[in-house]
């Protein structure tokens, strides 16, 4: 009875549910894709209420196949893809359009009219985040701008805003309006430090307060699942999928970090209780806050396009079938032949924020073939996560001493021998690489005691693999600097 957690994951591509033993470990899990929609360059939504039948299909295939029922879960907890945006009508639970998904670049113009004359930093000192389509607010203002009837419906208290967290804690508990604070810190409406939302910019940005959902803490019980397999079950942790990563990896200490390779690679380094302002293109953010406890913050490089580009190369390109045949085409060349690929489709995020950027491939020749590209595909990965390494180093003073990694990309051995040898660092697998469901399932486990607190997650931590470094240096900074030049060529493209 009680012996497991429910972990619901609603990401970019998919949306899974977990379920995880006393020890951290999976027992089943249940996933479903849903279609990435585009419909004019630049713009990706998701139909929201598949996303809602998803994850409600995925809690029901994670209990068929483990066989358990709802007397078998002590908690649920939710992580999900961040900034991903849904505004739906408060008396139907109908949305109003579709997700705006945070790689979406329509609110370009939006943020260009807010930064004005003070710059993308104008609302930095309070939310830890410059101006850039990549989060909520801009999205919301969009909606309320573009969608018929938005803004009056909006004005008269008719309208809902959330991140895919508050849309999913809305289905499974039948109407409840909350989000936590790692979601409320990206939409560049809340105030790091009261934990609030922000009065000042929420003007500015045209977005009636009363659309917004309560902020609550991490870890604590939300509510019940109204129907369905887990009726009845207590929902008791909420965390964004990287600080739930974050957590999962048990980077409970200022000075831990970690970097998840998923359809964008983010790395998060606990600062601990005090946010800390980045002076070289990161983001200051909550990474979790148990019940009543201090928040913690982190500093986090966020990278739209790593596991995307491998999905650009099978979807777009058709020159894999497979994201896992990645690996094979790369290795029937020993080197990148010259080729860089910088893969700016969502403009270039950390640390440079450039929106004006656009993808390139550099380098070419007529000895490059498609192996060339695989390879440079992969090593783009690294080479951003370096530019992010050395962004956090630069702020924090802190030097990494090894790199713990998670998301779906780490099976990938070349691009973690390659990722090691371009930072000079060994990098570390866990051997739960579920760390993001973990993650949640840790904070719902803690608010309803059924892990008694942060020594249980370090001592379910477990290394299964690890990369040593065995470039020579001459070579790993030839490789970066042409990594730079090309990273230049994507300036100024979407104008
Ligand atoms: O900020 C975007 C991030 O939360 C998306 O994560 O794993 O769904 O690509 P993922």
């Amino acid at each position: 009875m009680n012996d497991y957690i429910a972990a619901i994951d609603q990401g970019t591509t998919s949306s899974r549910c977990i379920i995880f033993d006393h020890g951290g470990r999976v027992v089943g899990s249940g996933q479903r894709e849903h279609e990435q929609i585009f419909p004019r360059a630049g713009w990706v939504e998701h139909d929201a209420e598949t996303l809602w039948r998803n994850t409600s299909d995925v809690i029901g295939d994670a209990l068929e196949r483990t066989g358990l029922d709802s007397s078998d879960i002590a908690a649920v907890g939710i992580t999900n893809q961040r900034e991903t945006t849904v505004v739906w009508d408060r008396s139907t639970g109908k949305p109003i359009h579709n997700a705006i998904v945070w790689q979406d670049t329509r609110t370009d113009l939006v943020c260009t009219e807010l930064a004005g004359d003070v710059g993308v930093d104008r609302y930095k000192a309070k939310t830890g985040l410059p101006l850039s389509t990549y989060f909520a607010g801009p999205k919301v203002r969009w909606i309320l701008d573009n969608v018929d009837g938005a803004r009056s419906m909006a004005e008269a208290g008719d309208l809902c805003f959330g991140t895919v967290d508050s849309w999913v804690l809305w289905n499974l508990t039948g109407g409840s309006h909350i989000t936590d604070v790692t979601n409320a810190s990206r939409t560049m409406l809340m105030d790091l430090r009261t934990l609030d939302w922000d009065r000042d910019i929420c003007a500015d940005f045209d977005i009636p307060m009363s659309m917004l959902p309560e902020i609550r803490s991490s870890s604590e019980v939300y509510g019940e699942v109204a129907s369905g397999p887990l009726a009845g079950v207590p929902i008791a942790g909420v965390l964004g999928d990287q600080q739930a990563a974050t957590f999962g990896q048990a980077c409970l200490s200022p000075g831990e970090a970690k970097n998840t390779y998923g359809t964008g690679n983010f790395l998060l380094l606990n600062t601990g209780t005090d946010p800390v302002s980045s002076e070289h293109g990161l983001l200051t953010t909550v990474c979790y806050r148990i019940g009543s406890a201090a928040a913690v913050y982190a500093l986090e490089g966020a990278v739209a396009v790593t596991g995307s580009l491998v999905q650009w190369l099978r979807d777009n390109l058709g020159v894999i079938s497979s994201a896992d045949e990645i690996e094979t085409l790369a290795a029937t060349v020993d080197d990148n032949g010259g080729a860089y690929f910088v893969p700016a489709f969502s403009g270039l995020f950390a640390p440079r924020w450039r929106s004006d950027a656009r993808g390139v491939i550099a380098g070419l020749t007529r000895f490059v073939n498609k192996g060339h590209l695989a390879r440079a595909a992969l090593e783009a990965t690294a080479f951003q996560t370096r530019e992010v390494i050395e962004a956090m180093r630069a702020d924090s003073g802190v030097e990494l001493k090894t790199l713990k990694v998670d998301g779906g990309m780490v099976v990938n051995e070349m691009l973690m021998q390659f990722q090691s040898d371009i930072l000079d660092v060994p990098v570390i697998r866990p051997v739960v690489s579920e760390t993001t469901a973990l993650g949640a399932a840790y904070a719902a486990g803690l608010a309803v005691g059924f892990w008694a607190g942060e020594d249980d997650i370090r001592r379910n931590w477990a290394e299964d693999k690890r990369w040593q470094p065995q470039m020579d240096s001459a070579r790993r900074e030839y490789l970066y600097r042409k990594w730079n030049k090309a990273v230049e060529r994507t300036y100024d493209w979407s104008t």
